[in-house]
């Protein structure tokens, strides 16, 4: 507390109206460089925090909260929060919140625009072009595979997967999905969507999309096992965290042809890629840009921000964790 309002840490840049709305209420002490905070700096204007404005970079652990005795509530500008400890946050009666929902829309359109990035081969037409490599148009030339009447099999069915299943049909594609549970029946009827067992899903479908949470039970969901029992021309997407997937397998798998190609938003030791897959052409590699969009982005950070506000001022958190 600075007199009698709160004190907010925000660990790194986020848009200025989520600062805005934190500054109405409070103090706000917010790291505005591109570098990544050091430990040093946080932890000491931590100490005097009552919330924390966290990315998906930031490791919420028990350092994290030894170092801000005072705090109430971590807002975390993501739907994931496998960076942070729930676990020992609800132990020292921390609150969490992410940001569902709004920016289910921003992904889905993300993962599609792989799915289409990578099955008419657009990352490799872009290399050719820049790489001054001559061409001219061929009956031949970069034949890709088409989506109408394929299967897409998607991994988590939560309202990215649902968003992602509404365009994919719109594309011609017929529905599977594997999730704890059903989607509600109307739903279900909206999209013809067949509920799968993991291992069918992977053996019967054209294109499987990782849209999970990470968590010890999806961590390397997709090894060398899975990976081997996908179609040979299967193309596996991953919109949603990196360690779902064993990269060094999936790299092994995308150079011998146990599947045809994959793409990948996220990576297992992000930002770091394994180096196998940088030199493979059936790999779209993009930099976890799943809600990178200007309205998306500021919608993560008002959430985020009402979130503190919201708890800070008494009330209950909009959208906690667990
Ligand atoms: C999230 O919110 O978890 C996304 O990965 C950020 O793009």
């Amino acid at each position: 507390m600075t007199g009698n309002r709160p004190k907010i840490v925000v660990t790194g840049r986020i848009p200025e109206p989520g600062l805005d709305r934190l500054r109405a209420i409070g103090e706000v002490w917010a790291w505005s460089d591109d570098q990544p905070i050091s430990i040093d700096v946080r932890d000491r204007e931590l100490a005097t925090a009552d919330a924390a404005v966290t990315l998906l970079t930031d490791r919420v652990d028990e350092a994290f909260l030894d170092a801000a005795p005072n705090l109430r509530v971590v807002a975390n500008v993501a739907v994931g929060f496998n960076n942070i400890d729930v676990d020992a946050c609800r132990r020292r009666g921390v609150i969490v919140t992410n940001t569902p929902g709004v920016l289910t829309d921003a992904t889905a359109d993300l993962a599609m625009a792989l799915i289409l990035m990578v099955t008419r081969r657009l990352g490799e037409g872009e290399r050719l072009i820049r790489s001054g490599t001559p061409w001219q148009w061929g009956m031949f030339m970069m034949l890709g595979t088409g989506l109408q009447g394929r299967r897409l099999g998607i991994i988590g069915m939560g309202g990215i997967g649902v968003a992602l299943a509404r365009r994919a049909r719109a594309f011609g594609m017929s529905i599977a999905y594997h999730n704890r549970s059903a989607v509600s029946a109307d739903i279900a009827a909206e999209l013809e969507a067949e509920r799968l067992d993991l291992d069918t899903l992977l053996r019967t479908c054209d294109v499987v999309s990782l849209n999970c949470p990470y968590s010890p039970e999806t961590h390397h969901l997709i090894d060398a096992r899975s990976l081997a029992s996908m179609r040979r021309d299967a193309v596996l997407v991953n919109t949603a965290r990196g360690p779902i997937v064993d990269e060094a397998a999936l790299a092994m798998a995308l150079r011998d042809g146990t599947i045809a190609a994959a793409a990948l938003d996220v990576f297992e030791n992000e930002p770091s890629v394994h180096p196998d897959l940088l030199g493979l052409d059936n790999a779209v590699l993009v930099p976890h840009l799943g809600s990178a969009t200007i309205e998306t982005r500021t919608a993560m950070a008002t959430l985020a921000a009402d979130n503190v506000v919201a708890v800070v001022s008494g009330g209950s958190a909009i959208t906690p964790v667990g």
